[in-house]
């Protein structure tokens, strides 16, 4: 049985490699080259266990999957806001992981002074569009070709849940 728990810095190893195997292989990020774990040290600096917070999914030892709170923006208005984000080991998809990743993700935020979550999702993506709209998040936006990756073009789409 799989179970979710605060990250630590002794994950990064595993977190950056579920990361960039979609860096590398999808539009679904629009980082475009695979971190190092040093490089992906600010990323995981900016973790305060409130707002902003990371959670991993552990099985028999090993990280499978994680998802992330993190600022939405930096002017301090949209403080309230978060943006969230989810990767689950690429063999370890629809097994019921990312359920359990984001309910308690959802969980502890809404015991936070949070308002708001969004999702930007590269398009097309449609498992996680229907993950997303299963916890409660609804579309509020499309930004069309917004991003470059692989040569082409992506739109992405905002997805918006009340968290208060
Ligand atoms: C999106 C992602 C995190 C979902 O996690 P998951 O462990 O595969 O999802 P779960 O098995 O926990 O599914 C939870 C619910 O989400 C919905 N769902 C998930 N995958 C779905 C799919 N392919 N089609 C339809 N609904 C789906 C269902 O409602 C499901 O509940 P159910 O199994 O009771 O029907 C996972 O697919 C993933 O890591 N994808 C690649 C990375 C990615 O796209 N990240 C998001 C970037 S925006």
């Amino acid at each position: 049985m799989a179970t979710v728990r605060a990250a630590e810095l002794r994950d990064l190893d595993a977190i950056v490699s579920i990361y960039n195997h979609y860096v590398a292989t999808t539009h679904f990020t629009f980082d475009t080259v695979p971190f190092t774990t040093l490089q992906r040290r600010p990323w995981f600096d900016q973790f305060d266990g409130g707002r902003y917070r990371a959670l991993v999914l552990e099985h028999d030892g090993a990280v499978i999957g994680y998802a992330n709170s993190a600022p939405l923006k930096s002017k301090p208005a949209y403080a309230t806001s978060v943006e969230v984000s989810i990767y689950l080991a690429a063999d370890q998809i629809g097994q019921g992981g990312g359920a359990q990743l984001y309910e308690a993700l959802l969980d502890g935020l809404s015991a936070e002074d949070t308002h708001r979550a969004y999702a930007l999702i590269a398009l097309p993506n449609s498992p996680s569009i229907a993950f997303h709209r299963r916890y409660g998040f609804n579309q509020v936006a499309v930004l069309h070709e917004v991003g470059r990756k692989f040569d082409r073009y992506w739109d992405v789409a905002w997805f918006e849940k009340a968290l208060s």
